[in-house]
């Protein structure tokens, strides 16, 4: 296999041509695609055709081990894909039709539109997040991205010293509750108790210092609410200038790569009355969870 890389952006994110995770792959491409996923820390692999479920999942989990279950469990909805290692993005219920006005599962998904890495919220984070695109509405909807190793570097000095040592709490339901959800039910709440992560880390991959922020972050641990808050904001503010964005315009059958510990990202609107968009992910997470 002849690897090709096309970079989408001045800072990072790349196309990979030349690969397809639907055929088998040997060990030197598969080492290849994981130093291009260490510095470009987005990559897009496109497929004529969406690979099946099982393909997705099969490619995946050579990034290390997968999320498994049926996180998040909204009361009262059943799950449209089976596959305990795929997390449903799309906005279609269980029949493939697009949710009814009062669906809670539609105003969660919503919060995807705040700027996010995937799951914060937990002790054990994800790494990799593989997004595979089966039905893209017409008039797009695209995935934005910003590079967190780009972001920590920008910060000035000083503001870095005074930051360095922080660490976040973050909750899976501050930001669903912030995107315009409901209030979880207490049954809901308990399957998601919010974790405490340190602010800047080092990106092991790329050997650089990322932020660790997320819509997810609900407060600086140790600080008055409104304090940490206003600086929460402050540096989603930063890391998110269009300097450090790209944009993913989605083609049917794109598979796409990100490394949540060291980017942020989100979904933009659409008609999501009107159109079907069928978006479906795995997440590696940095061990293994049983029963998680
Ligand atoms: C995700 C996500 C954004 C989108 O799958 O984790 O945030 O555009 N998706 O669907
Ligand atoms: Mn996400």
């Amino acid at each position: 296999m002849t690897i090709e890389i096309e970079k989408l952006h001045p800072l990072y994110a790349a196309r990979i041509h030349g690969v397809d995770i639907r055929k088998p792959m040997d060990a030197a491409s598969l080492a290849q695609i994981k130093a291009v996923a260490a510095e470009y820390v987005v990559c897009v692999i496109g497929h004529d055709t969406p690979p099946t479920n099982d393909e997705h999942i099969a490619f995946s989990a050579k990034f290390g081990p997968l999320q498994r279950g049926k996180a998040p469990k909204i009361a009262g909805t059943e799950m449209r894909i089976a596959h305990p290692e795929i997390l449903d993005q799309s906005n279609l219920d269980e029949v493939g039709e697009i949710y009814s006005d009062d669906d809670r599962r539609l105003a969660y998904k919503r919060a995807n539109r705040l700027w996010h890495t995937d799951m914060s919220f937990y002790d054990v984070r994800a790494t990799y997040s593989l997004l595979a695109a089966h039905l893209v509405p017409p008039a797009g909807a695209d995935t934005e991205f910003t590079d967190m190793r780009a972001a920590w570097d920008a910060l000035p000095d000083a503001r870095k010293a005074e930051i360095a040592h922080l660490e976040v709490e973050h909750s899976y339901w501050y930001s669903r509750v912030l995107g315009g959800g409901p209030q979880p039910t207490d049954e809901e709440r308990i399957t998601r108790p919010p974790a405490r992560h340190a602010i800047v880390h080092l990106h092991a991959p790329s050997n650089r210092k990322a932020l660790y922020l997320a819509s997810h972050a609900q407060n600086i641990v140790g600080w008055p609410e409104e304090k940490g808050r206003a600086l929460i904001d402050e540096l989603i503010a930063f890391a998110t200038q269009p300097r450090f964005v790209y944009a993913h315009q989605w083609r049917l059958g794109d598979i796409l790569i990100w490394d949540n510990l060291a980017t942020m990202h989100r979904a933009t609107p659409f008609d999501d009355r009107t159109f079907r968009r069928d978006m479906r992910r795995t997440t590696c997470r940095e061990r293994e969870i049983i029963d998680a």
